[in-house]
């Protein structure tokens, strides 16, 4: 997969942009503060019809547009990918007042017809890496459920249906829940939302549970790379809801979480998971909140079967999640047949040479990449060479370095 071209109009600081891209790395060179992380954070938001920086569209509308009637901006991908030699991919945020509040509506446009988020699923794929990423194992649960989130639903439109649902049921079950608590509303209401969210939850929990089963042998080989053998990678995943092979509802609270090979389907899941609502309710409707279900999941990375966020080292928790972000790479380039876009913002530069030596050997031309980097003399010569290299000034784009 590979973006050609890239427009953008009113996107962050650049009033105006319009950028040829060539499929191998890309090295984004710039000062701070020229639009280096927009142009990643614009692709991103093709892909994934979301930021990964803010989840107020409005601040990603250019300045310039204060005061404008109708502010906007608009961001356009053309590709290439497998199914297609050449498709274009438009999205464009406006203001909408017609309601008598301010919203920022999202038009999403394939080749000028109007389509859906859910209709572009997986026509443009990318693998972010930020430098916050490699706090992964630190960071909290959710910052976890977001990695798998985000590898998911690009590649697996069923995920991305069901964790939109879950998504959307959740705040209306909770709020139902506090209804009930003022007694504004029935317990018997919650039957409808329940088997909802059961249905929609129980698809993401066997999904996760195959994601992270295929992730953990591809993050092994990785780790061996990266440790030269001297340790073992292994993923856990830790559903709030942990559902049993025998279905009898009998919850089990063994720590080690959900076996990710055993075999248990969505529909397996479903009931339990339904049982298990019903049997917290009362705790639920005290707490105004659902108390089990993926929104609670967790994923543990352990290093030779020791939890990393526990035990490891920094250096430990920044070489797994390395293999963890070239797995997720390998994942979705298996799952799609080609290579999804990498997009690396300033990473290199946090990176020691041997982990930066792995990193900068993966980059090839079948991968199309795009790195930031404030200073160019991170890469290596050869690096450098088979790169194309632009550089950015206050949301300008020109190519090769200025001297
Ligand atoms: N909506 C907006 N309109 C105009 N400019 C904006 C908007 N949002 C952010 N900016 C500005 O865009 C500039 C570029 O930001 P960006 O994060 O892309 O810089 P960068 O090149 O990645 O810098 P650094 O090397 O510091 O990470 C910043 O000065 C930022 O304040
Ligand atoms: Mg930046």
């Amino acid at each position: 997969m590979h973006i050609e071209h890239l427009s953008l109009t009113n996107f962050r600081n650049y009033a105006r942009l319009e950028l040829s891209l060539p499929k191998k790395p890309i090295v984004l060179h710039g000062d701070n503060a020229q639009g280096k992380t927009s142009l990643l954070e614009a692709i991103y938001y093709l892909a994934t019809s979301k930021s990964p920086y803010t989840s107020s569209d409005r601040q990603l509308i250019h300045w310039r547009t204060e005061g404008e009637v109708l502010p906007f901006t608009r961001m356009v991908a053309e590709i290439s990918n497998r199914q297609s030699p050449l498709q274009r991919l438009e999205m464009t945020l406006m203001l909408d007042n017609t309601s008598g509040v301010n919203r920022y509506k999202k038009h999403i446009r394939l080749n000028g017809n109007d389509k859906r988020v859910m209709d572009v699923v997986g026509l443009l794929t990318v693998v972010l890496f930020l430098p916050r990423d490699l706090a992964l194992i630190e960071g909290s649960p959710s910052d976890r459920r977001r990695f798998m989130d985000t590898t998911l639903t690009q590649v697996n439109r069923a995920y991305a249906e069901s964790l939109d649902k879950y998504e959307k049921i959740l705040p209306q079950r909770n709020a139902l829940l506090r209804r009930i608590a003022e007694r504004k509303s029935s317990a018997a209401e919650l039957a409808y939302w329940d088997e909802q969210l059961s249905q929609s939850g129980a698809i993401i929990i066997a999904e996760r549970q195959t994601f992270l089963r295929e992730l953990e042998h591809k993050a092994q080989a990785n780790h061996h790379a990266l440790t030269a053998h001297q340790e073992t990678l292994s993923l856990q995943y830790q559903p709030s809801f942990l559902p049993t092979v025998e279905g009898n509802g009998q919850l089990s609270f063994d720590v080690l979480g959900l076996d990710l090979h055993r075999e248990l389907t969505a529909d397996a899941i479903q009931p339990q998971f339904a049982d298990q609502l019903k049997a917290e309710q009362r705790a639920s409707i005290e707490r105004g909140v659902t108390l089990s279900g993926p929104h609670r999941d967790e994923l543990r990375l352990l290093i030779n079967a020791r939890d990393c966020g526990l035990y490891g080292s920094r250096g430990q928790a920044r070489t797994a999640v390395m293999a963890l972000k070239f797995a997720e790479l390998d994942w979705m380039r298996d799952h799609l047949g080609e290579s999804p876009i990498l997009l690396l913002d300033e990473v290199v530069a946090e990176l020691d040479s041997k982990r930066r030596a792995f990193l900068l050997e993966r980059l090839d031309e079948t991968i199309q990449t795009i790195v930031t980097t404030t200073e160019l003399d991170i890469f290596t010569e050869s690096f450098v060479q088979r790169a194309e290299v632009l550089h950015v000034e206050a949301g300008q784009i020109v190519q090769g370095t200025p001297h």
